[in-house]
């Protein structure tokens, strides 16, 4: 088999056989195919797509490209929750906690932000003390007491993941669809899960900018799940404004626990997409069989402290001290220099938000990383006033900045201006879920 052959197959539209994607991943993990062809290809993807079985091909050889987590020994439905990435959006605080106290078993690895999104390892280590590099068997040992614990990946994790990743970067081939259907897939594949609920975020703080590439992306990784037998369900909400109102690590932490004490009512976005989140969950967990009865358990978890005390054990059996989580204490988490309220130009309806310019203006406090190496201080970011669709007087805020450098609460407080737009029509009401894909029920 010639690489060049295979290059040529893609750029001539055709459809590369199961034998033809494990020589291309394996031969670029080992060295046998270099950068350019490598690159090469990916761009002929980028153009001319693949086929659901291609892309699926392409998972398969991904996942299995390093070390396949088992959790095989832990009792359950191991379920994983993935989101593509938003800006204010504290889910994984909130629903692993409450899944796990409605008998779920929550078993996730995830990632770091950069650029304007943010990670949830770094929200977690906004917490005292918690580690989030554990050793798998350490990992499997807290999951099987408590029912849940959430970890950065392991080094050995889908290498060739890694390593396309770092060249479609630099080559302008990440926005395609089987590649980074495949690139999210085979990374949760690998992480072990039987069942994923996806989160697909759509809109201007997103990866994914229109609802129809979120959905097309959506169907392929629940096709994905499906052609590999694991249950995978998949959701579209909205990005066109940040989901929860703290934008920060530890603001973030925060705004969970404060859900997670019931101080934050149904009908905010972030409580019902976190009871989307959790229903889909606990329903391929077999745990519930309908989503009116999953609702119920996570409404009953919520109301009776069971899942902040679920996210305190987590956090006590990751090292850190879950003695800030509680309403009495957190404050402590977000103590910073100066707190500075931003106030509109002139008064009017919140007509739109750039949100990943919002995002921005967190990360200029110090709250995200514009690169890898840059570290992040957990007490900064903001935390939002009003929604799309608020009116705005000229004396009520819009956001309040917490910063712990006064040059940087100017920036930040320009760039996050920049971001607002102030009408004196009433905006269109924004869903805050497009649809569902691949709930049978
Ligand atoms: N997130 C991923 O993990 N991979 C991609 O390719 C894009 C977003
Ligand atoms: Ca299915």
């Amino acid at each position: 088999m010639r690489t060049v052959d295979l290059i040529e197959k893609k750029v001539q539209h055709g459809e590369l056989t199961t034998e033809e994607i494990a020589f291309l991943i394996k031969g670029f993990l080992d060295g046998t195919v270099p950068d350019y062809q490598m690159a090469a290809m990916q761009m002929a993807i980028v153009f001319n797509g693949m086929t659901d079985r291609e892309a699926t091909d392409l998972t398969m050889q991904m996942m299995h490209s390093g070390e396949v987590v088992d959790l095989s020994g832990l009792k359950g439905v191991k379920v994983d929750k993935h989101s593509t990435g938003g800006v204010g959006d504290t889910t994984t605080l909130v629903i692993a906690p409450l899944v796990a106290a409605c008998g779920g078993t929550v078993a996730k690895m995830s990632g770091r932000g950069l650029g304007h999104t943010g990670g949830t390892l770094d929200k977690l280590e906004s917490i005292p003390g918690t580690q989030t590099e554990i050793p798998l068997d350490r990992f499997r040992r807290i999951v099987d007491n408590i029912g849940v614990a959430v970890i950065g990946q392991s080094g050995d994790l889908d290498p060739a993941d890694k390593k396309m990743y770092a060249l479609r970067d630099v080559t302008a081939t990440v926005r395609s669809i089987p590649l980074i259907a495949a690139s999210i897939m085979s990374k949760k594949l690998a992480a072990g899960a039987d069942a994923i609920v996806l989160d697909v975020k759509v809109g201007n703080g997103a990866f994914m900018r229109t609802r129809a590439e979120g959905e097309t992306l959506a169907k392929l990784m629940v096709e994905i799940g499906d052609r590999v037998g694991r249950r995978v369900i998949a959701v579209i909400t909205d990005m066109n404004q940040p989901l929860g109102m703290a934008v920060g690590n530890a603001l973030e932490v925060k705004e969970a626990v404060e859900l997670l004490s019931g101080k934050i009512p149904a009908g905010d976005p972030l409580y019902e997409i976190c009871m989307l989140l959790g229903t889909k969950m606990l329903r391929l967990s077999d745990l519930a069989d309908s989503d009116e009865t999953a609702r119920n358990m996570l409404t009953e978890a919520l109301e009776n402290g069971s899942g902040l005390k679920k996210l305190r054990q987590m956090i006590a059996a990751q090292g850190g001290d879950a003695s800030f989580l509680c309403m009495e204490r957190i404050d402590e988490l977000v103590r910073v220099r100066e707190m500075t309220p931003v106030y509109a130009a002139e008064e009017g309806y919140l007509y739109a938000i750039d949100t990943e310019r919002v995002g921005t203006a967190a990360q200029m406090l110090g709250a995200g990383r514009a690169t890898k190496a840059d570290t992040i201080d957990p007490a900064v970011g903001l935390v939002m006033k009003k929604r799309i669709g608020d009116y705005v007087r000229k004396d009520e805020p819009l956001c309040m900045i917490y910063s712990n450098d006064p040059a940087k609460t100017e920036d930040s407080a320009a760039m996050f201006l920049s971001a607002i737009t102030i009408s004196q029509n009433k905006p269109e009401h924004h869903p805050m879920v497009y649809c569902v894909i691949g709930d049978e029920n």
